[in-house]
């Protein structure tokens, strides 16, 4: 009998994201590129009489220990497909940022799907993980991909790209978080600001941009560092306007390019290669977190 499965994933950095009109769901069309990047979580599932979840790591005072943590949906929805109970005890040992927009929640939620998989033996096809995973949450189903995909329709429907090389990355991750809903909230604001309307019919059909694709194929960081955009940058610098300092403090340092992660405040500066990682990171300070990508999807600890 499997007495503990733990799952390690990775976190993630959208190199692209266009955000369409508001959708009469609330939801945002989007086009959005995810790309892996090697600072990750670890969820391990051990049986329990019923579902519990403790967390260890960095910000864990503000990661949820009840339902509404994604680990714990995710046993939940697993278990309801199979029809067991989901009496499982998750661990959450947390090394990507919380609230950061590298979607750390959501690798969560993906890891537990894994691991809950294997300490039941339910064999579930990574087709229908992904299916349990988009229900969750849009961010959800990329992680069990790693690498990285183009994500359209709410960002849960997933086709991998090509990706070639090793891309240097440093994170500025930012004191608290911001809340997701209040970023698309606040780019809906100022699209209706600027007279341009907020709805599907107002803002062009977001699409992914070829150069950046071909960026990412071909292993070119400055070719990927001039294609990289965020529509939802704007919002996250009105919400929290001292993220155009660390931009610019990234910059002067010598990266490539610096764009917020997801919805923030993560910041993330493309640099050409170690050394220059390092020099960024010291200039943004002690928070600062160098990290490669592509990093692989999520999987099972031997
Ligand atoms: O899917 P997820 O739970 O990550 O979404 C969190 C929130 O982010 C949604 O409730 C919605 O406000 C916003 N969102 C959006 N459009 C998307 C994805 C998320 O408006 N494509």
């Amino acid at each position: 009998m499997v007495t503990a499965v733990t799952v390690r994933v990775p976190a993630k950095v959208n190199v692209q994201l266009a955000v369409g009109g508001r959708r009469a769901d609330g939801f945002h069309d989007l086009a959005n590129v995810f790309l892996a990047v090697g600072l990750y979580d670890h969820v391990t599932a051990t049986p329990a009489d019923r579902l519990t979840i403790t967390a260890e790591g960095r910000d864990t005072a503000s990661v949820p220990l009840d339902e509404s943590n994604l680990a714990a949906r995710a046993a939940i929805a697993l278990a309801r497909r199979h029809g067991v109970a989901p009496a499982v005890h998750l661990h959450i040992a947390k090394d990507i940022p919380v609230a950061g927009g590298m979607a750390g929640g959501s690798a969560d939620g993906a890891a537990a799907l894994l691991a809950c998989d294997a300490l039941w033996g339910t064999g579930t096809p990574l087709k229908e993980l992904l299916e349990i995973a988009g229900e969750l949450g849009s961010d959800v189903p990329f992680p069990l991909l790693g690498g990285a995909a183009l994500g359209v329709g709410r960002g849960e429907l997933l086709t991998p790209l090509e990706v070639a090389g090793t891309f240097h990355w440093v994170f500025a991750v930012a004191d608290g978080g911001l809340s997701t809903p209040e970023v698309y909230r606040e780019c809906d604001r100022l699209r209706r600001e600027a007279g341009h309307g907020d709805g599907v019919a107002d803002v062009p059909a977001p699409a992914a941009d070829p150069a950046l694709l071909a960026a990412l194929a071909a292993g070119d960081a400055p070719a990927l560092a001039a294609a990289l955009t965020n529509d939802l940058q704007p919002a996250a610098l009105a919400l929290r306007p001292a993220l155009a300092d660390t931009l610019e403090t990234g910059l002067g340092s010598g990266a490539l390019a610096g764009i917020v992660s997801g919805s923030g405040p993560t910041v993330a500066f493309l640099v050409a290669d170690a050394d220059a990682a390092a020099k960024t990171a010291s200039a943004l300070g002690p928070s600062a977190r160098v990290a490669t990508a592509p990093a692989a999807g999520a999987a099972v600890l031997p």
